[in-house]
């Protein structure tokens, strides 16, 4: 019997592809084979020596001690574009919520309770106080064309924006086949320039922390909207904090809700949500046990 262990609460719609007369699966085991993980950092725990591989049903794996898996040749694998919809679709609303003030109205709202006449005058304040600008024709840079920032971009034109792509790792050509119409900037300078959205989506790797610095945030074009899905380290906090302050970043959105970054005006924090989605959750967990079966029956490393 092949022993599975689950970190994290991984969707049964996943977990039952395992055959049960072949796979015991639980949260404790003390000689796992395999680890099924969502989130739970995992650098502090030890490492069993039956373990053989590890699954990360998302696509970061910031959470996995990557170093000490390839010391004990543990596979690791993520499940690349299976949450990828999920996320594409909070960056999209990402974009509406940095453009029109979509929460604070919603939180000004509350307060009409109760107002009875007076309600009409209000909400004709309201209007004028809540007022925001469309995305349609506007610029948009994404930074990282896997699948993410693939389905991103396509999904961007179709809103009508004009979309400008970069990535710093991927095989150019490959990117621009599957992103139809998207323009290759010319660098990152360029991009940057003209841009009234910037989203990431590129990993977090030490030559990634801090990607969106000062240099860069200079480049930009005052007021620019910039979302983050996809790492807390890929942005300099102090240098956002500076930029917010200084009026060059318009709005910052961010999945990662780091503290300095809480009840700060134009800096909205959401709780790291990009993925979860019933049917993300789903997907990726299906991708991850199909990962583990066929690696510990059939000896093969697909991660795709
Ligand atoms: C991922 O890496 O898959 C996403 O950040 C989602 C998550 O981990 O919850």
């Amino acid at each position: 019997m092949y022993k599975i262990q689950t970190l994290n609460k991984i969707d049964p719609e996943g977990l039952k592809i395992f055959p049960l007369d072949q796979y015991e699966i639980a949260s404790e085991f003390s000689a796992p084979d395999a680890i099924i993980v969502r989130s739970q950092a995992m650098h502090d725990l030890e490492l069993p020596s039956s373990l053989l591989a590890i699954a990360r049903a998302g696509a970061g794996v910031n959470n996995i001690p990557i170093e000490k898996c390839t010391e004990k040749g543990i596979v690791v694998y993520n499940t690349p574009g299976a949450n990828a919809h999920a996320v594409k679709e909070i960056v999209l609303a990402a974009m509406f919520l940095a453009s029109r003030d979509i929460a604070g109205s919603i939180e000004w709202a509350k307060g009409l309770k109760g107002k009875g006449a007076e309600v009409a005058g209000l909400v004709e304040k309201g209007k004028s106080n809540f007022g925001g600008t469309e995305i349609r024709g506007k610029t948009l840079a994404v930074i990282g064309l896997g699948a993410i920032g693939v389905l991103v971009a396509n999904a961007a034109q179709a809103l009508g924006m004009n979309v400008l792509g970069y990535d710093p790792y991927i095989s150019v050509n490959y990117a621009w086949k599957l992103s139809r119409n998207v323009k290759k900037a010319e660098g990152v300078e360029s991009l940057l320039a003209s841009a009234d959205f910037v989203t990431i989506h590129i990993p977090q790797l030490p030559e990634t922390k801090g990607f969106i610095n000062k240099d860069k945030l200079k480049m930009m074009k005052k007021g620019v909207k910039i979302l983050n899905f996809a790492r807390g380290g890929l942005v300099n906090n102090a240098d956002m904090l500076e930029a917010i302050e200084s009026g060059i970043v318009g709005k910052y959105v961010t999945d990662f809700p780091e503290d300095e970054l809480i009840n700060v005006k134009n800096i909205i924090a959401i709780p790291h949500l990009g993925a979860s989605t019933e049917e993300s959750e789903t997907n990726c967990a299906i991708m991850a046990v199909n990962q583990v079966i066929d690696y510990l029956e059939n000896g093969n490393i697909v991660n795709s």
